[in-house]
């Protein structure tokens, strides 16, 4: 028995080896599905999951689109960037989705907020323009004058918060686009539900009411320059790229080495198994 299956034992378990290996990679949970949990019961069902957005960098053979990720930054650059700051990307670090060196060089020059910094004569609190080397400054100097502005509560920064929620970029997309008017039935089985002065309802939010005002309220907000239509889902979908692009920089790179580690064991096997083959040429079991 053995000396039948004895020879074919190594190939078997080299193949289950790599089919296991290719199942992992090519079945790994979208970043929606993983988060398919059911609504949570202490909001009796009005708290939503995320919803299932498509990305190009979805999937193993999935890439960042830089034309994407340029107008995505747009709509943070127009939008967003008045309240959240986002101080782990650094200027120059826009050259890794498509900017050239002038165009860094300029956008940092030309940034809404400023670097701070002291007067040289005076050693009085002064600002100075950005470089490309300078991380992109936020818009409040800290956090009471954040809060001060926004009702008492804090805008996050944005550098990781595509990988700080779950749900990522679909849970961001969900969020700008998800206000809507408090559902009539809320009332029945909360009596108690209001939305304060100041807050907005949004059933994906964990706890329905959020401080930040409806960000993507018209489509056309921003006007890109590649000529997309600026629809207000299309800003949605750019920003929350971008802010996944700025949480995770090296996913291209990750997918890339994932995929040739796999085409490097397919080739491994298929060496070990002609160098078995040639070795047992000839012999008689
Ligand atoms: C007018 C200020 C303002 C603007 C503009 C703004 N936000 Fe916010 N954002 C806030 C505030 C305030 C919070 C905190 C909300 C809270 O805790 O209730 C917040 C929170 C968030 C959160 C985190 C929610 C969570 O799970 O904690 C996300 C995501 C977000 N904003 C995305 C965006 C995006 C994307 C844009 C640009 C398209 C944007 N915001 C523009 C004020 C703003």
């Amino acid at each position: 028995m053995l000396r039948f299956f004895g020879p074919l034992i190594a190939p078997i378990i080299g193949l289950a080896f790599v089919t296991a290996l290719l199942c992992a990679i090519l079945f790994t949970p979208h970043e929606a599905e993983q988060t398919l949990v059911t609504a949570s019961v202490h909001d009796g069902g009005y708290h939503l999951e995320p919803r299932e957005i498509h990305y190009s960098f979805d999937g193993p053979f999935g890439r960042y689109d830089n034309e994407q990720l340029q107008r995505g930054f747009q709509v943070y650059k127009e939008v967003c960037s008045a309240c959240h700051s986002m101080e782990r990307v650094a200027f120059k670090d826009l050259e890794q989705i498509g900017f050239t060196k002038p165009e860094v060089k300029a956008l940092a020059k030309g940034w809404a907020t400023e670097q701070p910094s002291v007067n040289p004569d005076t050693g009085e609190p002064a600002g100075r323009k950005s470089l490309p080397s300078d991380f992109i400054p936020g818009p409040y100097a800290n956090e009471t004058a954040a809060r001060a502005a926004n009702n008492n509560a804090l805008p996050p920064d944005m550098s990781l918060l595509a990988k700080a929620r779950e749900g990522g970029p679909a849970y961001i997309h969900s969020l700008v686009t998800g206000y809507r008017p408090v559902p009539a039935d809320i009332k029945k089985k909360f009596p108690d539900f209001t939305v304060p002065t100041g807050l907005h309802y949004n059933p994906y939010f964990a706890n329905l009411n959020i401080a930040m005002p409806p960000p993507l309220a018209a489509d056309g907000q921003v006007t890109y320059a590649d000529g997309t239509k600026a629809t207000i889902d299309q800003m949605a979908t750019d920003v929350s790229a971008f802010l996944m692009w700025a949480a995770e920089p090296k996913l291209d790179n990750r997918k890339r080495t994932g995929s040739a580690v796999v085409v490097y064991l397919l080739l491994a096997t298929a060496l070990a198994y002609m160098a078995y083959r040639n070795i047992w040429a000839g012999k008689k079991h």
